[in-house]
């Protein structure tokens, strides 16, 4: 069956167990609730979107340098931060079944006449409440769709939840905190409370003087930083999109107050043009503006990336002007001076800061989205050779004549570089099928012919075209085209 937008998560979810990139986390125990482990092909496929992040922000800039800060970090950093009062999301909860829903992504059909029930179902979902209304026999059309944000309390009782058909089961939203909490030593008293960080920002905020110094940077220039951020999410799903843990790449840029507008649109720009080199097709790539409503707590200005996944559009990374907001707030916490000496105009400063912020699991469904093929024959993954977690393959047509140790010396050749697959198993057709299914981009195969001439064949994945090279230039073929 063809893959549609309603199944291919389910082949996505079923070929990523299979092949060896995502398995569940603790699956024998019967698995954990939105935690997942990276398999084989899974590390290396997230290993390469980090090293293209980290090499287009920190490698061919002269103005951004690398951190890797701790995760624990003095609680005194999420106070100053805002995350202890104001990272926290209103929930509701269904009294019947138990389940839990962030407010602001419930939406309601409300009668047109204001009389008689409401139904609730989740955002992105009306396929289900389409159903669910077919079935209580409900006439859509005299209904309207409004958030639960617009919703009064008092009419809860005449709300419908998303998974039951009794109304009033919903509570009053309550705005709980995201953050893990922790203890520090072996005490467990709110004096030792630690937190997991829910950005990795704060600890670039607290090194800016440090890294500042070490690199004598002067402004405008910024930090990056790849690690692992926690979320106690209260809807995580969507397989790897929405997890408890996971893992961001950030990059703060310091500037001048005043030309903090002409750098938010400057990095706007130049985050679109890095998704064209990961691969992404630019028609299911789409920038979207965050109204007042949707504002992160620190933030003047916010515009989301979103991608175009099988279960709709949503964001894969954050561009947001973060004024002053957190270098303020931590000198006023820390009472360090946190400003800026400006040596051209001699004046002090707290510099604004525009961040840009994605999260490397969520860019590797957004990878393995848009390179899921399916063809009549196979199934294969267009990757960009950049990030295809297998570069080549290199199989021996037959286990005998001597075709297996020139394919193993190839291997060993470009392992020096590459990271290669050795097959000698099966028919060559089903070893090719099996590289599609990765999407390795070439495989080299020794024949018959090679032991006459030299030569070995090469397949491409996505054209499947074959073309003969001589076996010693296999190596400058693949740095050709595999960057
Ligand atoms: N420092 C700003 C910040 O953290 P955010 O919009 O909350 O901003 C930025 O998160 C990016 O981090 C998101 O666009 C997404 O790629 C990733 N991210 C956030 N929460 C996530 C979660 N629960 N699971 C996976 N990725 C997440």
């Amino acid at each position: 069956m063809a893959a549609t937008p309603d199944n291919m998560m389910d082949k996505l979810v079923s070929l990523c167990k299979r092949r060896g990139f995502i398995f569940q986390s603790s699956e024998i125990y019967g698995g954990i609730n939105s935690c997942y482990d990276y398999g084989p092909m899974g590390i290396e496929l997230k290993k390469n979107i980090r090293e293209l992040w980290w090499k287009s922000m920190v490698y061919e800039r002269d103005d951004v340098e690398g951190l890797d800060a701790s995760i624990l970090m003095h609680p005194k950093v999420w106070e100053a931060s805002g995350h202890v009062e104001g990272f926290t999301d209103p929930m509701v909860d269904c009294r019947e079944t138990k389940n839990r829903y962030r407010e602001d992504q419930l939406m309601v059909y409300t009668p047109k006449s204001g009389e008689g029930l409401m139904y609730a179902f989740p955002e992105g979902n009306p396929d289900y409440i389409a159903r669910k209304l077919k079935k209580a026999k409900v006439d859509i059309s005299q209904y309207e769709l409004h958030c639960l944000t617009e919703i009064d309390t008092a009419e809860y009782s005449r709300i419908v939840g998303p998974d039951t058909t009794t109304p009033g089961t919903l509570t009053e939203p309550r705005l709980f905190n995201l953050m893990f909490k922790t203890f520090m030593g072996p005490v467990e008293s709110d004096a030792n409370i630690v937190y997991l960080r829910p950005e990795t920002a704060q600890g670039i905020y607290v090194n800016f003087h440090n890294v500042r110094e070490a690199s004598r940077q002067k402004l405008p220039f910024g930090i990056a930083q790849i690690g692992k951020a926690f979320r106690n999410e209260i809807t995580p799903g969507n397989y790897i999109f929405r997890t408890r843990e996971f893992e961001q790449m950030e990059m703060q840029y310091f500037v001048k107050p005043g030309s903090d507008e002409e750098f938010f649109e400057y990095w706007k720009a130049e985050r679109l043009k890095w998704y064209d080199r990961l691969g992404i097709c630019k028609e299911h790539l789409q920038f979207h503006q965050h109204g007042e409503n949707e504002l992160a707590h620190y933030a003047k200005a916010a515009f989301d990336i979103q991608y175009k996944f099988p279960f709709g559009w949503s964001e894969i990374e954050g561009i947001h002007n973060r004024t002053d907001f957190d270098l303020q707030r931590h000198e006023e916490f820390s009472k360090k001076n946190l400003k800026y000496f400006d040596q051209e105009s001699g004046e002090k400063y707290i510099p604004f800061v525009v961040e840009t912020s994605t999260g490397v699991d969520r860019l590797l469904l957004t990878t393995l989205s848009d390179a899921y093929t399916e063809e009549e024959e196979r199934v294969v993954l267009r990757f960009n050779p950049t990030v295809a977690p297998m570069k080549a393959a290199v199989f021996p047509l037959v286990k005998k004549d001597g075709m297996p140790e020139i394919a193993q010396n190839i291997t060993a050749g470009l392992r020096n570089k590459f990271r290669v697959f050795y097959d000698e198993s099966g028919a060559v057709g089903r070893r090719y099928r099996r590289q599609d299914e990765i999407g390795t981009p070439y495989c080299f195969t020794v024949d018959s012919q090679t032991l006459e001439d030299g030569t070995v064949t090469v397949r491409e994945r996505d054209s499947m075209a074959q073309e003969r090279i001589s076996k010693d230039k296999v190596m400058e073929y693949l740095e050709e085209r595999v960057v």
